[in-house]
């Protein structure tokens, strides 16, 4: 089966199996028959935060589970929301039903169920911060388990089910706890600027809706019409020391206080180092956004690492900053960080 329209980069990927599970009991029995077979085993919803390699070994298996359920109490919203949903669509919907607290997250490409993996966030608001709960299958022992905010363990565009228990569980469904009160949340300067811009002072949620998708559509390539998975690399977070020294040999560096650290904008770093709109083959750099990677054709995963290799050296030599990338690469690889260790 050709991936090439289940990831956001239009990568051709070639998968040895393939199943598109519509309902938990075929998930289950997916998951089953990987463990047993002993396949690798790939969980997929959007594709928007993936590098696919050519080969894909074992099963590749589609979250495709739908549907929405919501209880009202008062102002609050607990809105369960299955993994396959389209993630837009449901902030959209949430819209449209008066429940507010998503608005800020419009147009971040993918699922319900990828969103919790890297704890998407976008002008302002994080995911973590609009959590109730969420329902995984445990891959190990085939349970249903409930994981409460807490139990995510939710950082910068990272969790528990991405970093601690990578492929241990497939989400199901997740709770957002939302409210019927609007409490519009601007402080993202792009943001606010944008809603200045267009002359409004009492924003409702629908605005935000709208400014955020506008802001968005300005600087980042529709994977629809160019393959891409969004920012390319984390905003590297540094010591306060690092930062005043980095600060002094570039004054026009831009950062932002992330707790007693710094977190630097990875785009201004490549931006810096000449790359954006630079082209190689059929990958290269946005160029409305350094920190966006892009496919305009026929490339694929091996041309884009060795792009992203290159940027990630030319970052480390001019600020001595480590560059890390943000979608994961699958199968993943490994000599890049042996040459590391030997360099
Ligand atoms: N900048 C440049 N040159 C560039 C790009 C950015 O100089 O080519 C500088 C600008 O000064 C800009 C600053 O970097 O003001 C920050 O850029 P921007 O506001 O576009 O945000 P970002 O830090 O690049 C992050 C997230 C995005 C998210 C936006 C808005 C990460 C890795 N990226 O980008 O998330 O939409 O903020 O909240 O945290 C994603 O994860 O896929 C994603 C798109």
């Amino acid at each position: 089966v050709d991936l090439r329209a289940l990831n956001t980069f239009g990568f051709a990927a070639r998968a040895e199996r393939f199943v598109r599970a519509q309902s938990l009991d075929m998930l289950q029995q997916a998951v089953v028959l990987a463990r047993t077979e002993g396949w690798p085993l790939l969980l997929l919803g959007g594709g928007s935060n993936l590098v696919l390699r050519e080969r894909i070994p074992g099963l590749v298996v589609q979250v495709a589970l739908k549907g929405r359920a919501v209880r009202v109490e008062g102002d609050s919203v607990l809105a369960t929301v299955a993994a396959g949903e389209s993630w837009h669509d449901t902030v959209a919907w949430s819209l449209q039903q008066g429940y507010f607290g998503l608005e800020n997250l419009a147009l971040i490409p993918g699922t319900v169920g990828a969103a919790p993996m890297q704890n998407i966030g976008a002008y302002g608001v994080e995911l973590e911060e609009r959590f109730h709960e969420l329902r995984a299958l445990d891959i190990e022992t085939g349970e249903i388990c409930r994981f409460s905010r807490a139990d995510c363990a939710f950082g910068y565009r990272d969790s528990l089910f991405k970093s601690r228990q990578p492929g241990r569980y497939v989400i199901l469904d997740v709770t957002f706890a939302l409210s019927c009160r609007p409490e519009p949340v601007l402080r993202y300067r792009a943001l606010a600027e944008e809603l200045q811009r267009r002359g409004i002072e009492q924003p409702t949620p629908q605005d935000v809706f709208d400014a955020v998708c506008s802001v968005r559509r300005s600087k980042l390539p529709d994977p629809a019409l160019i393959g891409n998975a969004g920012s390319f690399f984390k905003n590297p977070v540094v010591t306060a020391a690092q930062y005043r020294s980095l600060r002094t040999a570039f004054p026009d560096l831009v950062a932002f206080e992330a707790g007693q650290d710094y977190k630097l904008a990875a785009g201004w770093l490549i931006d810096r180092c000449g790359w954006k709109g630079h082209r190689q083959g059929a990958v290269g750099v946005y160029p409305h956004q350094a920190l966006v990677l892009v496919n305009e054709g026929e490339g694929c995963a091996s041309e884009l690492l060795r792009l992203a290799d290159a940027i990630t050296d030319s970052v480390r030599e001019r600020f001595g900053v480590e560059l890390e990338m943000e979608p994961r690469v699958y199968p993943a690889r490994q000599g890049r960080i042996i040459k590391r260790l030997f360099a």
